[in-house]
């Protein structure tokens, strides 16, 4: 079992405050929906999680299994067994998909770190060996439904939103981190992407891994059962519960949000 614990969490971008005191804990086996209106900080939150360099924590904590790991660049953070799948994924032209894959795999599974015992002569290679890599790689687009000429292409460019939400969900197979940070631009999410990110999940969602889920629209919900629901708003979390939080949003709105909640004390979630 492990958990993430996220303590009273302040991060700002230049001389501008956006999150002003998050406190959330996640463990493993729970899938933890994080709504809220456009701007609240949801996508900020993911970023400062994952390690982006570009926040600066002013205050508060982020623990995975009680250890901080705000020391921690961005691939150790991997390494540690965190994922997050950005809202706007990057394209990578001139990168397969198979070579980005095999990349990450071997950052999170440590083979980058032998480089180092290479350069003081030992035998090893900076990648898992390519042999062992495919095997793998073929059985989990096998599992999750990916077409096998995937591998090939480019990194998301000329993808459809479906296709970039399973290279997505392939990347989550392969990786198989502790906590997964999902945010999900549901906007551009047609039926068909919106299916292949539920299907993922609920594939993935074992009990030792837990999902932090963010995502502006009920519609996910109905194909994802979470154990919470959160609304973040002005950069904190002001409410929390079961899948019921999701459905009130639904009947109220955003703009009720913004008036319900306008001087609203953070919450613990
Ligand atoms: N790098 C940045 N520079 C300046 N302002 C930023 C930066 N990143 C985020 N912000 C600001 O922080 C606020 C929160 O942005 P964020 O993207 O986290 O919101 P969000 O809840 O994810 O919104 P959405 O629902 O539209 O995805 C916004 O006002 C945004 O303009
Ligand atoms: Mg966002």
């Amino acid at each position: 079992m492990s958990i993430l614990e996220i303590r009273n969490l302040h991060a700002s971008v230049g001389e501008a405050e956006i999150l002003k005191g998050v406190d959330l804990t996640l463990r493993s086996g729970e899938i933890h929906a994080l709504m809220g209106p456009n701007g609240s900080g949801k996508s900020t939150l993911a970023y400062v999680i994952a390690g982006h360099p570009h926040y600066e924590i002013t205050e508060g904590d982020i623990l995975l299994d009680g250890e901080s790991i705000l020391d921690m660049e961005a691939d150790e953070r991997a390494r540690a067994g965190l994922f997050l799948a950005f809202q706007y994924p990057v394209s990578v032209p001139g990168v397969s998909v198979a070579n980005f894959l095999r990349t990450a795999v071997s950052n999170v599974r440590g083979y980058t770190e032998r480089r180092d015992d290479n350069q003081s002569g030992v035998i090893g290679s900076n990648l898992m060996p390519m042999r062992e890599f495919r095997r793998e790689l073929n059985q989990k687009m096998q599992e999750y439904n990916v077409d096998p000429s995937f591998a090939r292409r480019y990194l998301n460019e000329g993808f459809s939103g479906g296709e970039k939400k399973r290279t997505e969900v392939l990347q989550m197979a392969m990786l198989e981190p502790k906590f997964a940070i999902l945010d999900e631009s549901d906007s551009g999410l047609d039926i068909d992407a919106l299916k292949v990110v539920a299907d993922g999940i609920n594939k993935l969602a074992t009990e030792d891994r837990g999902f932090l889920m963010i995502t502006h629209y009920q519609r996910l919900l109905d194909y994802v059962k979470p154990t919470y629901v959160s609304i973040f708003h002005g950069g904190r979390i002001v409410q929390t519960g079961g899948p019921e939080v999701a459905l009130m949003l639904e009947e109220k709105g955003y703009s009720w949000v913004e008036e319900h909640f306008a001087n609203a004390e953070p919450v613990s979630a």
